[in-house]
């Protein structure tokens, strides 16, 4: 090193200085490298082309918008344009078929339950959750468990024109759960037994008692209407089953008194204004597709 030092040292003198010195140390005037004065140049030109051809500088009322007529938006609607252009075949068809001949088409299958996984997540996943295994009262999509019914027509018509839904005359709607404490159509002690026996429904393993036994008779003469001699479920009705371990509000003491006191009648909102058909089919090839689909 010190070698070094000695040998440019003398090299270094000859070189202009601007006469700055700090510390002994010298200021050399060597002129910009040419390349480097090229690439500043070319820069600068670049930067006048881009001025005037793209978006740029603000101006009091707005920006210069440069001759190219870009912009993010414009950007934006022709990518959206070129996406739908790419749909558009696919949707040509959708329109004409109905949902079980769209699941049933290797092509667009595919492409409707991509579609309508999308549509899910902005439409439905709110109430069904992002997984649609859905949460207390918003039943899940994934089992084999309906309310109303799980074929590709059950589901398109449950999407269309909703449950309980105020805003559709078609809507699924064949009365709520009764509340039957709240509206006094059963004693407590009644309440207790029958909530007895339909525990003893899903859960063979519970001792006979007999709150059981009455609950069965209670059941027989309030319940089995809508949900079926032994609590199998009624799909006309929409009245669940309750004679398995999937409970839509909950199979606990607490929660059974609860639904039985003051009754149930879940909302599911028609989307027959807010949806085009195309769509909502999609939905149900998707929905369909989750794993509980019927034939
Ligand atoms: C505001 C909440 C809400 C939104 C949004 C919603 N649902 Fe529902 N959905 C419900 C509720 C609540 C029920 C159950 C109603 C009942 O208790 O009878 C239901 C029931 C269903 C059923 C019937 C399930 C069965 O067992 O028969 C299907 C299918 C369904 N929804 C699909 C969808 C789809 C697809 C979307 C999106 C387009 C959607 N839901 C959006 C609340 C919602
Ligand atoms: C008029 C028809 C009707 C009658 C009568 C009726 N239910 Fe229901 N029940 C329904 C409907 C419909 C639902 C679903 C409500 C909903 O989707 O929000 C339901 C829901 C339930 C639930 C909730 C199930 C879950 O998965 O969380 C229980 C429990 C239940 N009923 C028990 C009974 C018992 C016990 C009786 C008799 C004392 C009875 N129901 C009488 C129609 C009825």
């Amino acid at each position: 090193m010190a070698k070094e030092t000695k040998k440019t040292a003398p090299k270094a003198n000859k070189v202009e200085t601007t006469g700055h010195v700090w510390d002994g140390i010298e200021e050399y005037n060597n002129p910009l490298p040419r390349w480097w004065v090229w690439v500043f140049l070319a820069c600068i030109v670049f930067a006048i082309g881009y001025c005037v051809y793209y978006p740029s500088w603000p101006t009091a009322n707005g920006f210069l918008r440069g001759t190219a007529g870009w912009s993010q938006y414009k950007q934006l609607a022709d990518r959206q344009a070129e996406a739908d252009a790419a749909k558009a075949p696919f949707e040509a068809k959708i329109a004409q078929m109905t949902p079980a001949q769209i699941a049933a088409d290797p092509e667009l299958r595919p492409y409707a339950v991509a579609s309508g996984k999308a549509a899910f997540a902005i439409n439905c996943s709110q109430c069904h959750g992002a997984g649609s295994a859905g949460a207390k009262g918003y039943p899940n999509l994934l089992d084999d468990e309906w309310l109303y019914g799980g074929t590709l027509d059950d589901i398109y018509t449950t999407i269309t024109h909703g449950i309980r839904s105020k805003d559709d005359d078609e809507t699924r709607d064949m009365g709520p759960m009764p509340a039957f404490g709240r509206d006094e159509m059963l004693t407590k002690e009644e309440i207790f037994n029958v909530i007895a026996y339909v525990r003893s429904l899903s859960n063979k393993a519970l001792p006979g008692s007999s709150a059981i036994d009455e609950g069965k008779t209670i059941f027989a003469d309030n319940c089995a209407s809508c949900h079926n001699d032994g609590g199998i479920g009624n799909r006309e009705l929409g009245a669940p089953p309750l004679n398995n371990a999937i409970w839509l509000y909950g199979g606990d003491g607490k929660t059974l008194a609860e639904t039985l006191h003051g009754g149930r009648g879940g909302v599911m909102p028609a989307f027959s204004k807010r949806l085009d058909a195309g769509t909502i089919k999609k939905l149900a090839v998707y929905v369909h597709s989750l794993g509980g689909g019927e034939e």
